[in-house]
């Protein structure tokens, strides 16, 4: 199965850390998994205006429609999810993440905007009826050492558990097969 890491950031290196963290993590649950980082800040973004797609968003699409499963990292940007992952997520078939894992990870400058990832991106990924962990991780900037390390042991223990119950969704999807009986 290919997994497809994406780190939604665009400017700095938290949310990439907590991916390779739990990259690491999922290596040890499973390591038969096909595993890649996809950074947001190494493509030339292009919003969906209607205007012919450039490489870089040909091969984003590709690489997740490509994928059987997902783990999503994304910073906190104005009480929201960035602009670019919104945007990704609208350049994507609705069916092309049908019924695969996916794995949610957020870090924000501050505590207050940890239920940015349930009330918003978790109702995108139900709309894409992906199996998404019950499971999450919110991180903050104390998480972390001035080399953007994460120093923070409990935080590192639900990444592990995010990883463990994130391989046993990949298992299960393997039963589910991808072709619905009705026309939605
Ligand atoms: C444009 C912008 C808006 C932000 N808005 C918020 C916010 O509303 N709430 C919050 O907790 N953090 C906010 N932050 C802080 C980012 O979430 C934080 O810098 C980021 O998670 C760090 O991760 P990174 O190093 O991977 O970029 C904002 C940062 C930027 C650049």
């Amino acid at each position: 199965m290919k997994i497809l890491l994406v780190d939604g950031t665009v400017f700095g290196a938290k949310t990439g850390a907590l991916l390779r963290q739990v990259q690491q993590y999922i290596k040890e649950y499973n390591s038969e998994l096909e595993l890649e980082i996809l950074y947001f800040s190494d493509l030339k973004h292009q919003i969906l205006d209607g205007s012919p797609l450039n490489e870089d968003m040909q091969m984003m699409i590709d690489k997740f429609e490509k994928a059987d499963g997902y783990i999503i990292a994304t910073p906190i940007y104005q009480a929201s999810i960035p602009g670019v992952l919104k945007n990704a997520f609208d350049m994507i078939s609705p069916k092309a993440m049908r019924y695969k894992p996916v794995s949610m990870v957020a870090n924000g400058g501050t505590y207050q905007h940890h239920l940015v990832v349930e009330n918003q991106l978790r109702p995108i990924l139900d709309y894409f009826r992906c199996l998404v962990t019950p499971n999450y991780v919110y991180t903050h900037a104390s998480h972390f050492d001035a080399d953007n390390n994460i120093v923070d042991d409990e935080i590192k223990n639900r990444l592990r558990e995010l990883a463990r119950v994130f391989v046993q969704y990949c298992k299960l999807s393997q039963l589910l097969p991808k072709e619905p009986v009705d026309n939605h």
